[in-house]
């Protein structure tokens, strides 16, 4: 089996036995800092790997209720359980399908793009930051969250755990990542908080650069 059909598979079974419930309701705590102090937009947001829906339907209800909500998700059974989310909204579209297969609608560039938990599921997690950074509309921001990550010790065997290769960069290689494909301002920080398993989540971001500078 590929890599992506096992990862693939892995998230199937998760929102069979639960609906990801429980995975969502640890992430949020986490993510709900990052997301509540974004300005409201008319512009256009994509999720790589939106999982259940939670944040989407944050984004799609709260942030980008008057601009456009694009998501693409690996899993069939995750992408079912974001689309029940946001069926009542008509500005939400989600593809199924791997992010590094995934081609834009024609002409739109992203004003935000955001991940939480998913770029260490991509086998080279460079050309995903690459992929994502073109992507984006000057002045856009990439936000990429992620728990497993070299300095964290709590996820040090979960590749193990899951039966899936997993990729594990220490802090400075996403922060140079995002660097190397033209980012600016790029900071990160480590947001914890959680219900039971209180996770330390690893947080890049970076703005695509404003205006195109001629030398
Ligand atoms: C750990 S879950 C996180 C889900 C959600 N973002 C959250 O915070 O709970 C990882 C998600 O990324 C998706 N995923 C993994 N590889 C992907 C890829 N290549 N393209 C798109 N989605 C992917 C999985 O199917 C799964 O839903």
């Amino acid at each position: 089996m590929s890599h992506e059909l096992e990862v693939e598979a892995l998230f199937d079974e998760w929102a069979i036995e639960d609906g990801a419930v429980d995975m969502a309701r640890e992430h949020w705590a986490r993510v709900e800092p990052v997301l509540s102090a974004l300005t409201p937009s008319e512009g256009w947001y994509l999720e790589i790997g939106p999982g259940n829906g939670y944040a989407l339907e944050y984004i799609a209800r709260l942030k980008f209720a008057n601009g456009r909500v694009r998501a693409v998700e690996l899993s069939q059974e995750m992408a079912n359980m974001s689309a029940a989310r946001v069926q009542d909204l008509d500005n939400v579209s989600i593809d199924v399908g791997s992010f590094l297969n995934w081609h834009a609608p024609k002409d739109v560039k992203f004003d935000l793009i955001f991940s939480m938990e998913v770029f260490y599921y991509f086998q080279d997690i460079s050309a995903a930051i690459k992929k994502a950074s073109g992507l984006l509309a000057p002045g856009g921001e990439l936000i990429v969250m992620v728990d497993y990550y070299e300095e964290s010790e709590e996820s040090r065997d979960w590749s193990e755990e899951l039966g899936v290769k997993l990729t594990r960069w220490p802090q400075s290689r996403y922060l140079d990542a995002f660097k190397a494909v033209g980012l600016q301002g790029v900071t990160q920080e480590i947001k914890s908080g959680g219900v039971h398993e209180h996770g330390l989540t690893l947080c890049t971001r970076g703005r695509s650069p404003s205006e195109i500078v001629h030398e």
